[in-house]
């Protein structure tokens, strides 16, 4: 329907420019030599060589239909707020909060001191920043361009000790709650306990399904008193995977991440590492970047994304990725 639209409008375009064309071998010298003044005005000819080109060419024609969609479709978008003036995205949030006890029951404060966190590490503001070493700084991620609106907190009171990872919580038919339409809103789970699991995601693939985002338990939501996992990076861990990070060891020995410049290492790092720690895979020792939030080091031991991990985020929340939806309204 929209493509036929657009068809008709380039159609009626191309005769308009037809018609110009004659006109300019005709009637346009006479024309311009009515005004003086125009005379030594400077010419540029650029609409003009376009429109006998897009005459010619059936697939500059299409492309330059498909240009002008996208231009309105950003126009559009931005119009609405779907995007921020500065190319910036602003993924609208709502937290899903499941407590047992008062204390899993997590204050607005708490929730939004998360939210800050996400806003820090993915705009590369976060107060540890200065920590990447020399060797890193000019692969580090810098301003990934997407940043987290807190739109709704939902809560409710459960008599479930301890959750798994089979997302019962997101189902209120299973003691949860049921996630607000995941293909627009970016959804979080905050729960009482998982065990030794701090936080599990979904990746893009899963898109606007009812199972789609993050599942982290309270205590380590947010700025909370449960060192080493007090700094709120399980979620900054947990968004990454949500837009398609891959653990940077790439989940088996000497693993791919699919990102080429997160240097290949041989396994996930634990604790606070020290610097320089060096790996060896396929005979190439390499210095590895544990510091990377998509490494299982510490919360105070990871403060970065690489530039080829913000291109892989980027690529799913611009106007063709999977997550193309998550936009305020
Ligand atoms: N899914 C990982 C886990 O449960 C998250 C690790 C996050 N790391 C961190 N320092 N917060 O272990
Ligand atoms: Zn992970
Ligand atoms: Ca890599």
């Amino acid at each position: 329907m929209k493509k036929l639209l657009f068809g008709a409008i380039v159609l009626s375009f191309m005769s308009a420019c037809n018609s110009d064309n004659m006109s300019n071998q005709s009637e346009n010298p006479a024309k311009e030599d009515i005004s003086s003044a125009n005379m030594f005005k400077r010419g540029c000819a650029s609409e003009e060589v376009r429109q006998e080109a897009l005459k010619n060419n059936a697939e500059l024609r299409q492309r330059f239909v498909k240009l002008e969609a996208n231009t309105e479709k950003f126009a559009n978008d931005l119009k609405m707020g779907k995007v921020l003036a500065d190319g910036t995205i602003e993924i609208p949030v709502i937290v899903n909060v499941l407590y047992r006890t008062s204390t899993e029951n997590i204050s607005d404060a708490q929730i939004q001191s998360q939210i800050n966190t996400l806003n820090a590490d993915f705009s590369a503001t976060n107060s540890d920043i200065n920590k990447i070493p020399a060797e890193f700084a000019s692969t580090a991620s810098g301003n990934t361009g997407i940043k987290f609106r807190l739109v709704t907190v939902n809560r409710k009171s459960t008599t479930v000790r301890s959750w798994r990872t089979n997302d019962a919580m997101k189902k209120s038919s299973t003691k949860g709650i049921d996630a607000t339409d995941p293909t627009h809103y970016f959804n979080i789970w905050v729960v009482s306990d998982m065990g030794g699991i701090l936080g599990y995601a979904t990746f893009p693939e899963s898109s606007g399904l009812w199972n789609d985002g993050v599942v982290v338990a309270a205590k380590y939501f947010g700025n909370t008193s449960s060192a080493p996992y007090n700094l709120g990076r399980t979620a900054t861990h947990e968004v990454g995977h949500y837009l398609n990070l891959r653990h940077i060891w790439g989940d088996a020995n000497c693993g791919n991440d699919l990102v080429a410049d997160t240097p290949t290492q041989t396994t996930a790092n634990y604790g606070k590492p020290t610097y320089p720690l060096y790996n060896t895979c396929s005979g190439v020792q390499r210095s590895v970047m544990f510091m990377n939030y998509m490494d299982y080091v510490d919360d105070a031991a990871m403060f970065m994304f690489s530039s080829g991990q913000k291109t892989r985020m980027q690529s799913v929340v611009a106007s063709s990725g999977a997550r193309s939806g998550l936009r305020l309204y």
